[in-house]
């Protein structure tokens, strides 16, 4: 399974991280890759759609590498699983929000809520690691 994130700070990268740990413990095989890295066929044979991103801008996806993926991308989601998930600090998650709405808009089916955990605070890792668990079990 692969889980494509774009983070500057590093709290996206961590969540990826353990997002991947839970995929594992599940028995699934995760593969962390930086948007950097992804190209537009990276999720062709894939049934199962992870993405991360963090708050950016003004409530948006960032804007230099992983909004133009995302664009990319997006005559090629339909009728997969996405499951969306990122970092953020002073906002109130609208950013995820829209996210939503625009894959889901893409005819994309999300199977999670869009995991979004304030900073990277130790305490929010289980959930990440629940996600993971949960990704491997579709
Ligand atoms: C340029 C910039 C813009 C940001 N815009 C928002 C925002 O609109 N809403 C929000 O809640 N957090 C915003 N943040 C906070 C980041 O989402 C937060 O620090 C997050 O943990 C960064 O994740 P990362 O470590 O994966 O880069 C912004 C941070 C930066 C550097």
């Amino acid at each position: 399974m692969k889980i494509v994130y774009w983070s500057g700070s590093g709290n996206t990268e961590k969540m990826a991280d353990l997002i991947a740990k839970g995929v594992n413990e599940g028995g699934k095989n995760a593969e962390i890759i930086n948007v950097s890295d992804a190209n537009s066929n990276i999720f062709d044979n894939e049934e199962i759609i992870v993405l991360g991103c963090p708050a950016m801008g003004s409530e948006v996806l960032e804007e230099c590498e992983f909004e133009p993926f995302i664009d990319s991308i997006s005559d090629k989601v339909s009728g997969k699983k996405v499951a969306l998930f990122g970092s953020y600090d002073w906002g109130d998650g609208q950013w995820m929000r829209d996210w939503k709405d625009r894959m889901e808009g893409l005819g994309c089916q999300l199977i999670n809520d869009g995991l979004i955990i304030q900073e990277a605070s130790s305490e929010d890792c289980e959930e990440c690691i629940d996600l993971g668990k949960m990704l491997s079990s579709i």
